[in-house]
């Protein structure tokens, strides 16, 4: 995780490189800091917390700079370990995401060459190294060190002297942004939309230099690569927040555009009818797993093919037994997590057909895949994620459909529907908020519901709350049960309601109460519930898109009441870039 930033040009970088890290923070918020040249010198910011806090220090003069937001891996959250790092002659600084698994053996190595550590990170040993191996010319260090490094790397580092700033990638994003007669580095296009769309995504194994009026790229070797000038398809505008209170709200409000978009999306030939492929293998991680266990019951009820679900960091380091009769699709937001992305690496290996089903375009899972389809939910900015989730559905609806020749048909009104109980979530909120566990239950399509509605309360609320699938409930968890633990039982009117109502008076026949998602006009499930959130009637199969909307809600109304910082909870980070 963590956001870098660089900035090369004739403005003053300070104020651009501090704006393009607060579109990054949804990456990390431990610590910001930046970096500049003036006058030949380097000079540094830095502080625990969030980037806020460096605009509170006096501005950092200087056209050329680079700077970082962090999500601590490696030395807990302070200034001490916040980024950019110097080398002990203070003439280069370097900003870093990823992780460096050799760094102990490196920073031994260093220190018994007199070299002074200022911070517990694994980080700081690369620019010890690149100051170690320079001898006039910073790409060539630059380019030496990366083969020392094991592990995840995008970085961005300067030198006192220089007019260039050099990237370097292996495993974490990075991307350069062209300006006019300036040019940028950052770890994606949010962080410098409001300057320029033309890019060029650095791929791994590849060092950039950049100049105020020129780039070029080279692999490890120093061979100079072509490049590949893309133009980012979104503006400014979908990165803001437009009068809500928070992204999250605004991302759970254009759900209905989003769905709108995603249901335009096409598939291609690989995943045409009949398609040469005996099972499929949906690898994910959070949310995205969730999408895909509904998934898995939505193509296996309508096209017949068997689906397995395999959370991506479980998958990649288990016996793996797919092959060449195998589809393995990925789902992910980013694009950018380092499971799904290994397990995909991992499926290609096997040699599996890999198809990606994600949001962010020209992403590294994107650009890997033999086949990718985008699932158009626009630029996601909240942790939790709500409106991909939903376009996810969407698209493995889209898919599930397809395979058997046929169109999927949704009616977005429905959705808009839901969205009118936001009042009323509120006041179920105002009644819940301050319990500090909560059980979540539902069967089949609404046991993935279930596991979704518990991440996001639990990711942006901090209270503690399980999903189980409501037939196991007599099998343990029913022994939580108590009055000082709610459960949300997700009930609608489909063919397994009677047994989950049924799982509903069993928990309040041991006096716990209980919030239940139900389909408008069914009145039996007051009898059993404390209270009930009403949704429009839909077919079965299409009851995940509407329970998601409730559950998004109340979770964002609990998080908010209890006054948390619903787009950057603690310890969280939108994309996650390590293992
Ligand atoms: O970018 P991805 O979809 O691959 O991210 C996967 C998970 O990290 C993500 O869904 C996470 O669980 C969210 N914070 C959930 O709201």
């Amino acid at each position: 995780m963590c956001g870098i930033i660089g900035y090369i040009g004739d403005r003053e970088a300070n104020d651009i490189l501090i704006a393009g890290l607060e579109r990054l923070e949804y990456r990390g918020y431990d610590s910001a800091g930046v970096a500049t040249i003036h006058n030949n010198s380097l000079c540094i910011n830095k502080k625990e917390g969030r980037v806020q806090n460096l605009k509170e220090l006096p501005k950092l003069s200087g056209n050329v700079g680079i700077a970082h937001t962090r999500w601590s891996t490696h030395g807990k959250p302070s200034d001490r370990n916040a980024h950019p790092f110097t080398d002990n002659t203070n003439s280069f600084t370097l900003v870093h995401n990823g992780i460096i698994e050799n760094y102990l053996e490196l920073k031994a190595g260093l220190q018994e060459a007199g070299v002074n550590f200022t911070s517990d990170t694994d980080s700081e040993v690369i620019v010890h190294l690149i100051a170690k191996a320079y001898i006039g010319n910073l790409k060539e260090a630059v380019l030496k060190v990366v083969n020392y490094l094991q592990g995840s790397f995008a970085l961005c580092v300067i030198n006192k002297d220089s007019d260039e700033i050099i990237g370097a990638r292996n495993g974490s994003p990075l991307l350069v942004g062209l300006g006019d007669n300036e040019n940028f580095l950052a770890s994606d296009a949010s962080a410098i939309i409001e300057h320029t769309k033309k890019v060029i995504y650095v791929n791994d194994f590849e060092v950039v230099g950049v100049k105020k009026d020129s780039v070029n790229i080279y692999d490890f070797n120093g061979n100079e690569k072509p490049k590949e000038i893309k133009t980012i398809n979104w503006d400014l505008e979908q990165a803001q927040k437009s009068g809500y209170k928070h992204f999250m709200l605004k991302e759970i409000y254009e759900q209905p555009k989003v769905i709108e978009d995603s249901m335009q999306i096409n598939f291609n030939e690989m995943l045409n009818t009949g398609a040469n492929f005996n099972r499929i293998i949906i690898v994910a991680c959070g949310t995205a797993s969730y999408a895909g266990l509904v998934g898995k019951y939505v193509i296996e009820k309508v096209a017949k093919v068997p689906v397995i679900n395999e959370i991506a960091s479980e998958f990649r380091y288990k016996e793996c037994l797919i092959n060449e009769n195998d589809l393995v699709i990925a789902i992910s937001q980013s694009g950018e997590t380092a499971d799904t992305l290994a397990a995909i690496r991992l499926a290609k290996q096997k040699g599996a057909k890999t198809l990606g089903l994600i949001n962010v375009v020209d992403s590294t899972i994107a650009r890997e895949v033999d086949d990718v389809v985008y699932t158009r939910a626009g630029p996601e900015i909240g942790v939790a994620s709500t409106k991909a989730f939903t376009s996810q559905l969407i698209t493995l609806y889209k898919l599930a459909f397809h395979l058997i020749g046929e169109e999927f048909q949704f009616d977005v009104e429905k959705i808009k529907q839901a969205l009118l109980l936001n009042e009323s979530i509120r006041k179920l909120a105002k009644k819940y908020y301050q319990s500090t566990n909560f059980l979540y239950i539902g069967r089949n399509l609404s046991f993935p519901l279930a596991l979704e509605g518990a991440l996001k309360l639990k990711e942006i609320s901090y209270i503690h709350a399980e999903a189980y699938p409501a037939g196991e409930l007599k099998h343990g968890p029913i022994a939580l049960v108590s009055e000082e633990m709610p459960t949300v039982a997700i009930c609608p009117r489909d063919s397994v309601y009677e047994k989950t109502f049924s799982n509903i008076e069993e928990i309040k026949a041991r006096s716990g109460k209980v919030i239940t998602i139900a389909t408008s006009g069914d009145e039996k499930i007051k009898k059993v519930s404390d209270d009930v959130i009403y949704i429009p009637e839909v077919q079965e199969i299409l009851y995940p898109l509407i329970v998601a909307i409730p559950l998004q809600l109340f979770a964002y109304h609990v998080a908010d009441l209890r006054d948390c910082d619903v787009d950057k909870p603690r310890n969280l980070a939108k994309s996650v870039t390590v293992e």
